[in-house]
């Protein structure tokens, strides 16, 4: 093939664990209702892992859905690209883990590390591999465990949380109309201490320890990441809506990180967007952290909420603090 201009979406998948948890399960050991999270989150329930799953076990599953989806095989794929914040080993990478089960070639595989904008993060990196030249299909998972790394007696961040795998197949192509248009990536590393996620060598006290307290768990500061979250979602989704006119297309489908349906609406409030037009499966799934956008965007795609030739923005944030969009044409 002539080096390709563009990439495009080839295929999606994911992956839930059948272990469903709902509200009403907190309530017997935390100070908690049903009513009080679906009322300030959206959520209804979520899936945990089985004691046999893992971001690699969950991750390859989302990736053989999008193999078959692509209707290519691992034997072609020439890049794996894992985001995640709850890998299986912190050496060697979740994405090698992934690479093994899936039986692909020696092919270079790694994570990136963006908590819940990781997946964007990791397609803008695969992006960069196929518009170059240097891979003609590549592999893009997000995956997580978040109810390993969850304090349950922690009711601001334990009912928010969820476990799944996205994945999409990436090619090159040389057809200028379709694939990644817009790519945005940010990071203000000054507010680190908003979300932080312990490794098994986080120092004690962890690093701008600034409101939270010692780290064993995920710690978050709602309110703070709230209001943040609000403000670059719109930010984002503004410029998105600019892009489309700058590119002479339609915005077709939001498929935003699902954290909390309150976030989602205050970020569109004003902006004339179709609420049916914005993917919404928080209810179903919690925050599943850098899977969230994946898992949703599976969903539209296989529920035809967007379909061949519809403009798609991909947006995200999360610790770091990361944010993030990728603006596509499917
Ligand atoms: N059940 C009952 N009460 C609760 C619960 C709960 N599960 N959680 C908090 N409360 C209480 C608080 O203790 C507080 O009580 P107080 O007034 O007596 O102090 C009260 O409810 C209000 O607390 P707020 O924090 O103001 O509640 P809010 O409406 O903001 O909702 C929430 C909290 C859901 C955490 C919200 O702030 C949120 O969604 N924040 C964003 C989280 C996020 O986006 N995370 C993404 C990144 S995660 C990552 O990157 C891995």
């Amino acid at each position: 093939m002539d080096r390709p201009i563009q990439t495009v979406i080839r295929g999606t998948g994911s992956f839930v664990p059948a272990r469903v948890v709902p509200n009403a399960d907190f309530a017997d050991t935390l100070d908690t209702s049903d009513e009080w999270i679906r009322s300030r989150t959206g959520i209804r329930e979520r899936r945990y892992a089985e004691p046999g799953d893992t971001a690699a076990t969950m991750g390859t599953a989302a990736a053989r859905h999008a193999l078959t989806a692509a209707g290519l095989t691992a034997a072609d794929l020439d890049l794996i690209v894992c985001a995640t914040v709850t890998p299986d080993l912190m050496c060697p990478s979740t994405a090698c883990l992934i690479q093994a089960s899936l039986g692909c070639r020696t092919v270079p595989a790694f994570d990136v590390v963006a908590a819940c904008s990781g997946f964007v993060y990791a397609l803008a990196v695969a992006e960069q591999f196929l518009r170059s030249g240097t891979a003609a299909h590549a592999l893009v998972v997000g995956a997580e465990v978040l109810s390993r790394v969850c304090d349950f007696t922690d009711r601001n961040t334990c009912i928010l949380f969820g476990d799944g795998a996205g994945a999409v197949v990436l090619s090159g192509s040389p057809d200028a109309r379709r694939g990644v248009h817009q790519l945005r990536l940010f990071a203000d590393g000054s507010r680190q201490e908003l979300i932080q996620v312990p490794s098994l060598v986080t120092p004690n006290p962890p690093p701008g320890s600034g409101t939270l307290p010692n780290l064993r768990y995920l710690r978050m500061n709602g309110r703070e990441v709230f209001r943040f979250a609000v403000a670059q979602l719109r930010a984002l989704i503004e410029q998105a809506i600019d892009d489309c006119r700058s590119f002479d297309k339609e915005l077709r489908c939001i498929v935003p990180h699902q954290v909390n349906v309150r976030i989602i609406d205050a970020a569109l409030e004003g902006l004339d967007f179709p609420a049916e037009k914005v993917m919404v499966n928080l209810d179903k799934y919690g925050n599943t952290s850098a899977a969230s956008v994946p898992i949703a965007f599976d969903e539209a795609v296989r529920t035809g909420m967007c379909k061949a030739g519809d403009t798609v923005l991909l947006v995200a944030f999360g610790g770091g603090l990361t944010w993030s969009s990728a603006l596509l044409t499917l």
